[in-house]
Formats: C-alpha cells, sequence, structure tokens
C-alpha cells in the first residue's frame, strides 16, 4: 500500500478523493499496489464530507509522516505552494502537482530537487488539465526534434472566442455569459489577458527545448481587443480567431507568444470549439501530431494529477528523466518574427487604398457589407517591425490580427 496525502480540499482536491474511490480498482490495478489517501491537508472543515476523518490543518502532520510516499498538491499559487513541496520533496516524498504557476516559475528546480532525492517531481496537470501533453513531451515525442507547439491553451478564452464567432455577440456580452456559468473567473483577468495561456506555454516550451523559457519572457497578448466587427470580416474570409500559446523554432531562434491568431479553416485547431483545448506538436520527422480534450474541470484535471500518482508510486525509488535545466533559455525578439497580418482601417477605399498600397504594397481587400466607413486588408508575410514600421504610414487603422 502506498499512502498519499492531498495539499488542498478545493475543486481539484476533491476531484483527487474523488477519482482514487471511484476507479480504486483501476488505479490499484495500474500502480501495482493499493493507493490510499492517509491525509488531506485544508485550513477549512467540511462537516459531513466522509474526508473529515482524513482531515488535517497542520502541514508538519503530512511532512513529518514517513508511512506518506507521494504528495498531491492543488491548492494552486506559488505560496506556500512551493514550501510544502520543497520541503515534501527534500524529505524524499514525491510530489504531483496541477499548479501551473508553481511549475512556469520554481519546475526545473523541483525537479532537480526530486532527483537529487530519487523521487519525481510530476506536473501532468498543469497544463491543458485531462489532456496528456506533459508525457508525451517528456517520453514519447523523444525522437524529433520539436518545430513548433501551437496550442489553445485556456478554456474560458476558446469558449469566449468561439461564442463571439458562432453568434455575432461582443466580447463583453460573451464574457458577462461565461461569467454567469462559472467558466470565467469574477476577475477575469488572467484568461483574458493571456497570462495563464503564458505560463502553460512556458512549461510546454521548457519541456521541447530542455531549457527555462520564463513566462515573463513571453510576448503575451489577450483577446480583450477582439471585437464582433472583426468576426464579420473572419466569417467572410472563411478563418476564426483563437488564442494561441505557441513556440516555434524559427531562423531568428526560439519565438514564444501568446496573441489571438486568425486562422483558416485547414488549419488542424480551427474546429476545436468551446471550452475545449488542443495542443498541435510539429517534429521535424513525426511532422503533425495533436491532442485534444477538456482543458480544466474537476474531474478532467483530477484525472491528470492521479495519473500522476500512479506514475510516482510506479517509480517509487527511481526518478524518471526531465529533460528540463534550469539554464536559461533566451526567447527571440517578436518583432524580428514573420507572418501575415489582417488589418482594419477606418475611411472608404477610395479614400485609403493608394496610403495602403504605397506602405504595403498589392494587398487583398475586404469588406463587410453595411460597414461603409471601414475595410480591412490583408498583408504579405513582414516581419513585425516592418508591420510597425509600415503601419506608422496609415491613418486610421484600426486593429491587426497576426494570421497564420
Ligand atoms: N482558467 C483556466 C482555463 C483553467 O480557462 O482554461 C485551467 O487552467
Amino acid at each position: 500500500m502506498v499512502n498519499v496525502a492531498v495539499l488542498g480540499y478545493g475543486t481539484v482536491g476533491s476531484g483527487v478523493v474523488e477519482v482514487i474511490k471511484t476507479n480504486q480498482n483501476v488505479v490499484n490495478k495500474k500502480s501495482g499496489q493499493e493507493i490510499h489517501v492517509k491525509y488531506v491537508l485544508d485550513l477549512r472543515e467540511f462537516p459531513g464530507d466522509p474526508v473529515m476523518d482524513i482531515l488535517v490543518h497542520d502541514y508538519d502532520v503530512i511532512l513529518n509522516d514517513p508511512e506518506v510516499e507521494v504528495i498531491a498538491e492543488v491548492m494552486g499559487g506559488v505560496e506556500p505552494a512551493y514550501t510544502f513541496v520543497k520541503a515534501a520533496l527534500e524529505k524524499g516524498k514525491s510530489v504531483c502537482t496541477s499548479n501551473k504557476e508553481l511549475v512556469a516559475k520554481h519546475g526545473p528546480e523541483l525537479i532537480k530537487i526530486a532527483k537529487e532525492h530519487n523521487r519525481n517531481f510530476l506536473f501532468e496537470a498543469s497544463v491543458g488539465g485531462g489532456i496528456p501533453i506533459i508525457r508525451p513531451l517528456n517520453q514519447c515525442i523523444t525522437a524529433d526534434e520539436i518545430n513548433s507547439i501551437t496550442g489553445i491553451l485556456n478554456g474560458t478564452t476558446n469558449y469566449i472566442l468561439t461564442k463571439m464567432s458562432k453568434e455575432g455577440l461582443d466580447f463583453d456580452t460573451v464574457l458577462k455569459e461565461a461569467q454567469d456559468l462559472g467558466y470565467a473567473e469574477r476577475n477575469p483577468s488572467a484568461d483574458v489577458d493571456g497570462f495563464d495561456a503564458c505560463r502553460k506555454i512556458a512549461i510546454l516550451s521548457s519541456l521541447a527545448y530542455g531549457k527555462s523559457v520564463d513566462f515573463e519572457d513571453v510576448y503575451t497578448e489577450g483577446i480583450t481587443k477582439i471585437s464582433d466587427i472583426d468576426f464579420k470580416y473572419a466569417n467572410i474570409l472563411g478563418t476564426s480567431v483563437k488564442l494561441f500559446g505557441k513556440a516555434e523554432k524559427k531562423e531568428n531562434g526560439i519565438n514564444v507568444f501568446v496573441a489571438p491568431v486568425m486562422i483558416d479553416s485547414n488549419h488542424p485547431l480551427y474546429s476545436v470549439n468551446g471550452v475545449f483545448n488542443a495542443i498541435l506538436v510539429n517534429g521535424n520527422v513525426l511532422d503533425d501530431i495533436m491532442f485534444y480534450g477538456s482543458g480544466a474541470g474537476k474531474l478532467p484535471t483530477a484525472s491528470a494529477v492521479v495519473s500522476d500518482i500512479v506514475d510516482a508510486v510506479r517509480n517509487l525509488n527511481t526518478s524518471t528523466y526531465v529533460e528540463w535545466s534550469e539554464e536559461k533559455l533566451e526567447v527571440a525578439d517578436i518583432k524580428e518574427s514573420k507572418k501575415k497580418f489582417f488589418v482594419r482601417v477606418s475611411g472608404t477605399e477610395a479614400e485609403k487604398l493608394d496610403a495602403v498600397k504605397a506602405a504595403f504594397g498589392d494587398v487583398q481587400t475586404v469588406k463587410v457589407e453595411g460597414l461603409d466607413d471601414e475595410f480591412a486588408f490583408i498583408t504579405d508575410v513582414i516581419s513585425e517591425k516592418e508591420y510597425d514600421e509600415l503601419s506608422e504610414k496609415v491613418e486610421g487603422i484600426i486593429t491587426r490580427i497576426r494570421m497564420e
């Protein structure tokens, strides 16, 4: 029997206890041992909940119990999670976490400490919720140079963009609806400003390239400026707009960014709608491979945490190899990266097209019927720096969206 402690009895923590209880036989069989939840740590009381029998408020009870070999940290946030996890690994306990803030900030250090103690620090649930992506990157896609990872990594923003695209609604209306349904937080900034996706792509790119991508170095643009008018153009063009977290190897180095991107219907991520997440990985010999599923939610996320517990139990006295060093990966300057841009301009084509052509060349233009005071155009592939310089020459640019 292996004793496990769960730190945090919130949505994911209660899910972990539920998944182990519901699938006890499966989990035991897959682990090769019985998994027993010995403690749950939470500051709160849960009267009437069976967890009361194993609830503790003092972390030291868990830390100093040599019978506890695996800890599931599902509290979220950097502190006290970091202090708790570090202490657990130093005591020779393996840790499984869903905490992307913790992994993005302290991942390589915690991996190193786990290795020094012949234990494991596992974080499958930190990116893509229930979608297996960390283990595939770490253990399966090991014969390839990874050319790119492109992810729809945030369910809240994908829900909002899908609704805007399909129902013609504006951002504020859909955000409010998402908040009422409990998909979006009351303070939605982490999702809509792209910070959540930023931490997730920093984790994935660190694993893909073996060095630490600092999430603070990742160019991050959220979806707050995407409007219902943008989708009127997108629908005419047969495109959609998705919030991408992307890392790609280019001639100027490794580019990592989070931003809304306009994609056409041939793109593998075009049909990823609603709260779903997907991650498209391109390897130099494997080519494209895609992972799709629930990127959030109690049971999918708990499923990923419990899969890590099973892995930790299978490898109790072996540190499984993770290539993610503390050495910093210098990401390329986004200004050097090249793509097409979709650009909206106020005024009529008669007034503005000459200026647009003088700056950007012979561009394709797009008109939306009924929108008489603006039009849009699509640039050739140019660098972000070139775009910034050329756009200075055209008065009245309303917005621009990167295209892929
Ligand atoms: N707020 C996140 C999302 C939850 O919407 O995807 C999972 O990290």
